[in-house]
């Protein structure tokens, strides 16, 4: 120091601030590109500019970050992939004889030059016309290797290893932050999907549940009330023939009488006038045949109550479907005579040559119940008047298929197109709140493709009709 020129200890004073300047300047742009790659966007943008970015901040002409995929022999997935002026594919490469297996396996390299070199057997290296590259692995908070990030140049590196070394931790940290996030993100997804299923379930399970409870409350007690009037109906029924047989045979006595008593007493006459014997003598087989047709008329509808609650019934059986839907029928006839509003609803029967079908009879006519009742209603909606309401029912075998159809169509309101999409979601309704539960379509599908292995499908046209295919395989 003694020996130095004061020029030159000024010389050193003055150039000392100056290089800091330089060095400053370095920083602050780079400081700049480390933010601009590691702020804000998330996923694919995140890790675009991050590739970016590194390439820019450590002046070279390739970044790349890129997760390991557990296989063996080990491979690399590339999430990001800058060529200098693009963004190449996201390939998907194996790590063998690469120099990111090195970083795999030692955390961080830089190769100032000859790269091709040290790792001939790397390809990608000579189609990148490589001379230096620079890795650095991406690991969790366990220090477990979740991917890396590599940066390449075209030729030798120049600057300072420390920074350089610094620039990739940054940018490492950040990237595996990121990946962390999309992950904990991808397991949140599917515990989300997961849970969804489990509701789904869940909601499915108690629909069964409501069904189960509804139907066996509702079959209990239909075939309670059909059961205590069956008796008593028997009696009437079964007395009416005798009844007319012990008629018969006193009419005829009264007329034996008077041929041997041509010529009763004043008294017996007048009281024969006033009694109107021969009108009583018509009229009395008459009010018989009217209490023979009615009571034979509530046997029908009590064997249709008993059919149509066959709860003994809980396995499958042979059954005529045209009977089911006979009974149905006629458990909704009060629903399809005319009232003040509405007119008759007209049913128009098609019914083909069908065998006995093996089937869970009560489950069946529920069905029929269902899509019956949302037919009428449809005939019967405020919303527009139908004014020749008819319900089509056809039924069929087709031989091709082997399976045995059963249609239901009605001309009235019809659906649009996304509420037909919608009919068979359960608690679905476009009824007024208290009288659509959004179950009956629910109920009918569960019934006809989980219990049946069959088909239920619907066509509709708005304002014109709706047309119910029911398929069971035979
Ligand atoms: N024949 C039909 N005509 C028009 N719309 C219908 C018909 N059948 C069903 N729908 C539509 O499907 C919906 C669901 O029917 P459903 O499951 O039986 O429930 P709900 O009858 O209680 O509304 C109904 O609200 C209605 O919008
Ligand atoms: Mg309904």
């Amino acid at each position: 120091m003694l020996n130095s020129s004061p020029t030159e200890n000024l010389t050193e004073a003055t150039n000392q601030p100056e290089d800091l300047t330089t060095e400053l300047t370095n920083w602050d742009s780079e400081l700049k590109f480390i933010v601009e790659g590691i702020s804000s966007q998330i996923g694919e943008a995140f890790f675009q500019s991050c590739a970016r970015y590194l390439a820019k901040t450590l002046r070279v002409q390739y970044g790349l970050i890129a997760e390991f995929v557990e296989s063996n022999p080990r491979k690399a997935k590339v999430l990001a992939f800058w060529t200098g002026d693009e963004f190449g594919p996201n390939f998907e490469y194996s790590l063998i004889g690469t120099p990111c297996d090195v970083v795999y396996e030692k955390g961080i390299r830089i190769y100032p030059n000859c790269i091709q070199k040290l790792f001939p057997e790397d390809q990608d290296l000579v189609d990148l016309q490589a001379e230096s590259y620079l890795g650095i692995a991406i690991v969790d908070i366990n220090g477990k290797p979740l991917g890396h990030i590599a940066a390449l140049h075209t030729q030798e590196l120049v600057g300072n290893y420390q920074e350089q070394e610094a620039i990739l931790k940054i940018f490492a940290a950040r990237s595996a932050a990121e990946i962390e996030r999309m992950s904990a993100d991808k397991a949140l997804k599917e515990q989300n999907i997961y849970l969804q299923e489990t509701l789904e379930k869940l909601q499915q399970t108690q629909l069964e549940l409501i069904q189960a409870e509804k139907m066996s409350g509702l079959g209990h007690l239909v075939s309670g009330i059909a059961h205590e009037i069956n008796n008593p109906i028997s009696f009437i029924y079964g007395n009416i023939q005798h009844t007319q047989d012990y008629i018969d045979i006193l009419l005829e006595l009264i007329v034996d009488y008077q041929l041997e008593l041509p010529h009763p007493s004043k008294w017996l006459q007048e009281k024969i006038d006033r009694l109107d014997l021969e009108f009583i003598q018509e009229d009395i087989t008459k009010i018989l045949g009217s209490m023979k047709t009615g009571s034979d008329r509530i046997r029908n509808i009590v064997s249709s109550l008993r059919n149509f609650s066959r709860f003994d019934e809980s396995t499958r059986k042979l059954v005529d479907l045209h009977e089911g839907i006979e009974s149905t029928l006629l458990m909704l006839q009060y629903r399809l005579q005319a009232d003040q509003v509405f007119p008759e609803i007209q049913i128009i029967k098609e019914y083909g040559k069908i065998p006995l079908i093996n089937c869970y009879a009560s489950q069946m006519n529920q069905v029929f119940l269902n899509i019956l009742n949302n037919a009428i209603d449809a005939l019967r909606s405020e919303s527009q008047i139908i004014s020749d309401p008819i319900i089509y029912i056809t039924t069929g075998i087709d031989y091709e298929e082997n399976t045995m159809k059963v249609s239901i169509m009605d001309n009235g309101i019809g659906m649009s197109q996304s509420t037909l999409s919608r009919i068979f979601d359960p608690f679905f309704t476009t009824k007024p709140v208290g009288s659509g539960t959004g179950l009956g379509l629910a109920i009918s599908y569960q019934i006809i493709v989980e219990q049946h292995d069959g088909k239920l499908n619907c066509v509709s046209s708005p304002g014109k009709f709706t047309k119910f295919m029911i398929e069971i395989p035979v």
